[in-house]
């Protein structure tokens, strides 16, 4: 994702690995449909995005008008009411539009053009941080594996779901780094395959040795092989723990408690909100079914078959051996660990090592 000559420039998700499009956003609206049209997916990156859309939807030329300043908050308000629907789920986006609203009202008395170059600045320094917060989770969670470890994955957590290096990707990224020959077992992430399709692309982008497994076929992979761990990634955290993610979530953890396998959550603290008390709370985004019945336009159902896309599910906080965070891995209990990292956030050093950051340029451009 890129930010260039007021124009967001976006990688169109749905095309990979087939075909590298580049989508250029130009209006909130359009930045609206590419959260919806998952073309920008994960929940970082369905934050970053919103916020350079706020952008895109107040207009500088406003500041010349009379009341320049009352059309500005309308527009404001009204680009951030429709970011807001796009996808329920991934509490990012909630967290990324707060974030842009407050740096209006902490400034009520700015003119039209200094509120919109602040409000560039804001989403320029959220897409910044969100790179920082990636590296610190890799090397928190790459302190867990050691060298030869086997770790499954489900989804996609990389450079295309973050601003940089990805969240659960970027521990076995750094892992890589370190030579640690780990090898990763990606879940297809039916039904739109963000495994399949995306995890795997950005794998063999890195050279981290990996194989692709249909969702199903985990629970006899873990009988059989031994995985160290399982590392998922959070579209949100409730502030008891529970967690959501992509759906498929919650059975690998099941199976990997059968299965006596430690199973993470990797998480930036932008995804946990201490608003929902717990995963009940958590509204669960329900897809359009015909991703199920007629997957990438192929009918694999009867026409009239009736389907349910629910694109998330819980996993309860007594099945999660630990959250890695930037600032560290939480061990349980949860719940007041994540309200004093909330809270009390500690400082998140400034530098990322030189070969991360190439390596996360290499996550987002491919
Ligand atoms: O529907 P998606 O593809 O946006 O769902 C994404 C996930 O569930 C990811 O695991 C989650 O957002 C973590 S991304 C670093």
């Amino acid at each position: 994702m890129r930010w260039r000559g007021g124009v967001l420039e976006v990688v169109d998700q749905r095309r990979l690995p087939a075909r590298r499009v580049i989508r250029r956003c130009r209006r909130v609206e359009e930045v609206a449909e590419a959260i919806e049209t998952l073309q920008v997916r994960g929940a970082p990156a369905i934050g970053i995005a919103a916020a350079y859309g706020v952008v895109l939807g107040v207009r500088p030329e406003l500041g010349r008008r009379m009341h320049g300043h009352v059309a500005f908050r309308r527009q404001l308000d009204a680009a951030i009411a429709r970011l807001g629907r796009t996808r329920p789920t991934a509490v990012n986006l909630r967290w990324a539009l707060d974030r842009m609203r407050r740096v209006v009202t902490a400034h009520p008395g700015g003119g039209v053009r200094r509120w919109r170059q602040r409000l560039l600045a804001e989403a320029r320094a959220i897409h910044a941080e969100d790179r920082r917060r990636c590296a610190a989770i890799g090397a928190a969670g790459a302190a867990l594996l050691t060298s030869g470890d086997t770790v499954m994955t489900h989804c996609n957590t990389g450079g295309l779901a973050t601003g940089g290096l990805g969240t659960a990707f970027a521990v076995f990224a750094t892992a890589h780094a370190q030579r640690k020959h780990i090898h990763v077992i990606a879940c297809e992430a039916r039904p739109v395959w963000q495994g399949a399709r995306l995890t795997m692309w950005e794998l063999q982008q890195y050279g981290i040795p990996a194989t692709l497994i249909c969702d199903t076929a985990a629970a006899s992979l873990m009988a059989r092989r031994p995985i160290a761990a399982v590392i998922v990634g959070a579209d949100r955290i409730a502030a008891n723990g529970d967690t959501a993610n992509k759906i498929g979530t919650y059975g690998l953890a099941l199976l990997a408690r059968a299965h006596r396998i430690p199973f993470y959550v990797a998480a930036p603290t932008s995804t946990i909100d201490l608003a929902t008390p717990s995963g009940a709370a958590i509204p669960i985004e329900e897809r359009p079914p015909a991703e199920v019945t007629r997957p990438y336009g192929l009918p694999i159902a009867p026409r009239s078959a009736h389907a349910l896309n629910p694109a998330f599910d819980v996993t309860p906080r007594a099945l999660i051996s630990g959250i890695i965070t930037e600032h560290g891995v939480l061990k349980p209990p949860y719940a007041e660990k994540l309200r004093r990292l909330k809270a009390n956030p500690p400082h998140l050093a400034p530098l990322l090592p030189p070969r991360e950051e190439r390596l996360s340029e290499v996550g987002v451009v491919g």
